[in-house]
């Protein structure tokens, strides 16, 4: 009895030490992380991948992220707004710890945000604004409204419309109605537009000079295009057109397939004035082919860095570096945001912008 006894003492104290050692090299393991990384997934929601821009958005995140020892979810979903939901939900349900959003339509992701609310899995509203939810932490974008400044200032310039030059034809394109950045955009060109529309300096010949009658949904190229078709058919058979205003390089490559159906390009009809957005490659070619005339750099380098260290502090329960606590009202509550610093980008300066800065390399145009 007194040896089954001992040998029970032994194999409870051998047995103690063991779990005390699991449960030891379980917190040694949460201390490694020291910085929480170790372990923590950062789910990634993007829109589409149809754009060039959103893939380099995704994969310079992951890049990030995954040096900084994370592991990492992105999903898109070809601009289906349920897609996204529900892959915002799968994301929800895996367990991630963090989630990072490019909406689609800002305003339709309330109700999974409050899945995320109730599971504490904090939200990082990246580019564009998630509307509607007091469940986001952060935004991280570009100055949107300076976006459309620039653009407009650029109309300004090449058509020497502050020293009185005139009247242009010029038609103007607006973005998706469920983007956010669709009316900040807008309100930034026309800040500088405006006036010389009022003074007739530029003519809007189709007279079609809301947001809503610009607006494309989804910031779909080909909806642009058709829209261009009816403009050029119904207003443009004995006036040529100047300038199209358009704020985004899907909605210009659109556009200008418009303007070439119908003989803008060619020598006895140059091609107009034609804005844009993202610095896309193909727009950039076309830049260099002298067809779309501008575009709007956004450093998606530097958007997915200001979007990591806001991963970093809120997962480790910091303050992320805020410049903006007023602009971004999504309807609930001002988000914190980081605003980055847009640059207007034409044939003249691509090369110092974007090849000097390795965003591309010469080869690739
Ligand atoms: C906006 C974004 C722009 C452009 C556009 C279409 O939200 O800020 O840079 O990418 O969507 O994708």
């Amino acid at each position: 009895m007194r040896g089954k006894g001992l040998l029970l003492f032994i194999s409870l104290f051998v047995l103690s030490i063991v779990l005390v050692g699991c449960g030891g090299s379980d917190s040694e393991a949460d201390g490694e992380g020291g910085d929480g990384k170790e372990g923590k997934t950062v789910g990634i929601a993007m829109p589409t991948k149809s754009s060039e821009r959103w893939v380099a958005d995704g994969s310079n995140m992951v890049d990030k992220l995954e040096e900084l020892g994370y592991a990492t979810d992105l999903q898109y979903a070809e601009d289906v707004v349920e897609n996204q939901v529900s892959q915002i939900e799968n994301m929800i349900t895996k367990g991630v710890d963090i989630l990072v959003i490019a909406s689609i339509d800002g305003e339709a992701l309330t109700e999974v945000l409050e899945q995320a609310e109730n599971l504490d899995i904090p939200v990082i509203s990246y580019d564009r604004l998630i509307m509607n939810s007091d469940h986001v932490s952060y935004y991280a974008t570009f100055d949107n409204f300076q976006v459309g400044v620039l653009q407009g200032e650029y109309i300004e310039e090449q058509l020497g419309l502050n020293d009185g030059e005139g009247p242009f034809n010029i038609e103007l394109f607006a973005g998706s109605p469920d983007d956010n950045n669709a009316y900040f955009f807008w309100d930034g060109a026309m800040s500088v537009l405006e006036p010389y529309i009022e003074e007739e300096q530029l003519v809007v010949q189709s007279d079609q000079m809301s947001f809503e009658q610009g607006a494309t949904l989804r910031w779909d190229g080909s909806k642009a295009q058709e829209r261009m078709d009816n403009l050029l058919s119904a207003h443009y058979s004995s006036e040529d057109i100047d300038v199209v205003y358009s704020p985004f390089d899907g909605i210009s490559r659109g556009v200008i397939s418009s303007l070439k159906a119908v003989g803008y390009g060619s020598d006895n009809k140059p091609m107009p004035i034609v804005t844009g957005q993202d610095a896309e490659l193909s727009s950039i070619k076309s830049i260099i082919a002298g067809e779309q005339t501008q575009t709007i750099f956004k450093d998606t380098r530097q958007l997915a860095d200001a979007a990591v260290d806001m991963v970093e502090s809120v997962l480790s329960d910091e303050e992320p570096e805020i410049n903006d606590t007023e602009t971004y009202d999504n309807g609930v509550k001002v988000v914190p945001s980081y605003l980055l610093e847009p640059t207007s980008v034409d044939v003249d300066n691509y090369e110092e912008i974007l090849v000097d800065t390795e965003y591309y390399s010469e080869d690739d145009f």
